[in-house]
């Protein structure tokens, strides 16, 4: 298995990796067509394996503090993408694309960490394994057809929502669980590197 640097023809293979190992997360609804880009300087890496995309990592990088990460004290980078193919999980990799990352980010002058991740614990006890605390976390909120009703209005005529997806950062976390059908904590980790 190689770790190397994303290069543009890696684009599907990175989609299929990405999309496959969110499958049986809670993102699993959470599909890209298009690889991100980012607008500050990133580290984008893959894992390869007989040619093969098993496993990415995106993080991008600050030059100035809070540009890119909310909660991160001095230079930090932000992982956007993590992700390893379903058939290739807990070997290791996922642990190794982290730490070739870590390399490069000391290089530039980084040494914190920020991720976001929803309420899978197998996801949550990879990143506190590997380093991270939990900082804070809000709700992910995905509203359908009749829990809509009396709290997402059109003001335009004739169009109906029947979808909605909310931020909740309130403080009546059991309310809105209570409310809804299908609510995700989305939990904020931090690393010192
Ligand atoms: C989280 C993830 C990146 C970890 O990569 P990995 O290469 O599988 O993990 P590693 O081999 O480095 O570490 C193994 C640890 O990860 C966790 N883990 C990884 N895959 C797992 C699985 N299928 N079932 C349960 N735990 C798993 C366990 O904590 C495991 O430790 P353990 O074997 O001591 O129990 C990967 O499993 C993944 O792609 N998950 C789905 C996508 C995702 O949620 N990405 C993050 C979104 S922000």
């Amino acid at each position: 298995m190689l770790i190397r640097e994303y290069q543009t023809d890696d684009e599907e293979g990175w989609l299929r990796c990405r999309v496959l190992s969110f499958l049986h997360t809670a993102y699993y609804d959470n599909v890209l067509q298009e690889k991100e880009t980012y607008d500050h300087p990133s580290i984008e890496l893959v894992a390869v394996e007989d040619g093969k995309i098993v496993g990415l990592i995106d993080i991008e990088c600050e030059k100035a503090s809070k540009t890119v990460c909310t909660e991160c004290s001095s230079l930090g980078g932000m992982i956007w993408n993590l992700a390893v193919h379903p058939d290739f999980q807990r070997l290791g990799i996922g642990q190794q694309l982290l730490h070739e990352a870590e390399k490069r980010l000391k290089a530039r002058n980084i040494d914190q960490l920020e991720a976001y991740t929803r309420d899978d614990e197998w996801v949550n006890h990879w990143y506190r394994k590997n380093g991270f605390h939990q900082v804070n976390h809000y709700l992910h909120v995905i509203m359908e057809n009749n829990e809509l009703n009396g709290v997402i209005k059109s003001s335009l005529k004739k169009v109906r929502p029947i979808s909605c997806f909310a931020h909740y950062a309130g403080e009546e976390e059991e309310m809105i669980k209570d409310k809804f059908n299908r609510v995700h904590e989305c939990r904020c980790y931090r690393k010192n590197i």
